[in-house]
């Protein structure tokens, strides 16, 4: 049966989060918006997922601001997010009343459709968010988190489907963030819903195995409405299916798309040379298919996330390792779904099981809470062995996790009060957000990041628009941090590390990780016993305790709270 195909457009969201760490800046969307704008796009994707965080952490850009210009920008084309269910646009739950005002003001910033799911497929933590975003009277689309696993049947994922449904949705998305299904699954998955579910259906998947393009064929065949597409310059590997081939697949036929490709040609050539700009970011690994992602499930954000983090903590050698130990630990911890947040729990498990040599030897905090069911319920039951070395004798709880937080808007209003930043809603909202992050960010302290040239086989005819003027330079030894002035050559060097002494002294804590200093829970002349938590560290976005190794007494403090350490930098000293 012939019916129109819509399509979602991803480039100004999933594409650049899935192979450029999510660093597009909103400077390079405007430009294009009214020519977008004008093709008859079903949605854009623009915002949430990780464009929040990215943009007050690294791009030193207002999140909001970006929301009302591309509304602004794109009058006539829906506006979608990703929304993280109750962990909106984070990596934990948030409150109800944060969630509420969150989708609120989203809403009233320019928001017209929200996609919506949650990484465990767990209704109890869509509940609110839905209803929120239903309350708003714009779009709400629920999803289901594909993924393969001996829990995972077509049965269950229909039985959620009719969830979301009850729960007032106006399309279902198959989210499939990892690129893990085939043609044949995705033709059965659909037709499957479609038996029950009147509403549109989207396939949302990623290249990374190479089967997306033609499992969304089958999709088609089988009545998917709409299609996640990414223009190809950002399509591809790690990223959405292109979006010019698959309209012009479909051309002429039962399912045509009625895009104009003379127009998308032009985005293409637009999106071509931005693509060049941020191309120092995009590494090679991640364009093309790779069908070990069937055996390790890691999503396209997640492996080149994994890559950083490796990068960051000096051991980008042992990145197959990682991948193969993600599905060991992603079987222990019950078959969850690969997607924010629980990609990030099991994949800095999976980095922590094999860079500290002891599997569980050191976990997270995150961990910790998502074996306590604090992320919701777990596909599968926990390994009990795991279960036990990571709660000890604490019991999981069995209600819906955000009912035993309580309301917490007022409070994070006064905090951000008393700490002296600004009172518009939006700004409240980033706070309550971001705690840790957002004071630096709204009282002007981040520094937008600047990008490394384009590697040379894509030089030629690239559009360098930003060019560093900060190197770390190595002088006998010694680190400098050296900016170069548009003026001249203005060098500041500046000792990296302080009085920080490189030999680590006996009892001298070293930082296990490189990361953000959360907290210093200790001060010099303080006692300790063996196993108190001495530093908590903020590492690959997650939280990790610092312990004591031997009762002791603080003698000296090298590091203090908001300070980045690398892996080996001595924190304290304890006799
Ligand atoms: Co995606």
């Amino acid at each position: 049966m012939a019916h129109k195909v819509g399509i979602t457009e991803t480039v100004l969201r999933d594409a650049h989060q899935s192979l450029a760490a999510t660093r597009m800046r909103t400077a390079d969307m405007l430009p294009i918006l009214d020519k977008l704008d004008s093709l008859g796009f079903y949605s854009l994707d623009a915002w949430g997922g990780a464009t929040f965080d990215t943009m007050i952490r690294y791009l030193n850009e207002d999140p909001w601001e970006r929301l009302r210009q591309l509304k602004k920008g794109l009058p006539n084309t829906m506006v979608q997010m990703l929304l993280r269910g109750q962990n909106l646009v984070g990596y934990r739950n948030y409150p109800d009343d944060v969630a509420e005002a969150f989708i609120k003001l989203t809403a009233k910033n320019g928001l017209d459709l929200f996609r919506v799911f949650d990484a465990l497929n767990d209704i109890r933590n869509l509940e609110v968010p839905l209803a929120a975003a239903k309350a708003t009277g714009k779009h709400v689309q629920g999803c289901i988190c594909y993924t393969t696993s001996p829990v995972h049947t077509n049965e269950k994922f229909v039985e959620f489907t009719m969830e979301l449904v009850e729960r007032g949705c106006d399309s279902i998305c198959i989210k499939d963030m990892a690129g893990l299904i085939s043609p044949r699954e995705c033709y059965d998955l659909v037709k499957a819903i479609k038996a029950k579910v009147k509403l549109p259906v989207i396939i949302h998947s990623h290249c990374t195995s190479g089967m997306a393009p033609l499992a969304y064929y089958a999709g088609v065949e089988a009545g998917a409405d709409v299609l996640d597409t990414a223009i190809s310059p950002w399509g591809w590997g790690t990223s959405q299916p292109p979006t010019e081939p698959m309209v012009a697949s479909f051309k002429g036929g039962n399912y045509d798309t009625g895009l104009d490709l003379s127009n998308l040609v032009d985005v293409g050539y637009y999106f071509l040379g931005i693509r060049q700009k941020y191309d120092s970011l995009i590494s090679p690994v991640m364009e093309k298919p790779d069908v070990s992602v069937l055996l390790h499930q890691v999503p396209g954000g997640m492996l080149s996330n994994l890559h950083s983090q490796l990068k960051e903590q000096n051991a980008l050698d042992r990145y197959q390792e990682v991948l193969a130990e993600v599905p060991l630990v992603r079987k222990e911890l019950g078959y969850p779904p690969l997607v924010t947040p629980s990609s990030q729990v099991v994949g800095t498990q999976a980095i922590f099981n094999v860079l500290m040599g002891k599997r569980y030897g050191r976990v997270s905090q995150e961990v910790k809470d998502y074996c306590l069911g604090l992320y919701g319920r777990p596909p599968a039951p926990i390994d009990k062995e795991i279960l036990k070395l990571v709660i000890g004798k604490e019991q999981p709880i069995s209600v819906r996790p955000a009912d035993l937080l309580a309301p917490a808007l007022e409070k994070l209003r006064q905090e951000a009060d008393e700490i002296g930043l600004s009172d518009r809603d939006e700004d409240v909202m980033t706070y309550a957000l971001f705690p840790n992050i957002a004071p630096r960010f709204l009282k002007g302290e981040i520094k937008a990041e600047t990008l490394a040239p384009p590697k040379p086989e894509a030089a030629a005819g690239a559009v360098v628009r930003e060019v560093p003027n900060e190197f770390e330079v190595t002088v006998d030894g010694e680190e400098f941090h050296v900016t170069v002035n548009a003026m001249g050559l203005g060098v500041a060097p500046e000792p990296k590390e302080g009085a920080r002494p490189r030999e680590v002294p006996a009892g001298g804590i070293v930082a296990p990780l490189q990361g953000l200093v959360l907290d210093v829970k200790v001060k010099e002349g303080d006692k300790v016993k063996k196993g108190d938590v001495l530093v908590v560290l903020e590492a690959m976005k997650m939280q990790t305790e610092v312990h004591a190794d031997t009762d002791g007494k603080v003698v000296k403090l090298y590091t203090f709270k908001s300070e980045t350490v690398a892996n080996g930098d001595l924190l304290l000293v304890v006799e």
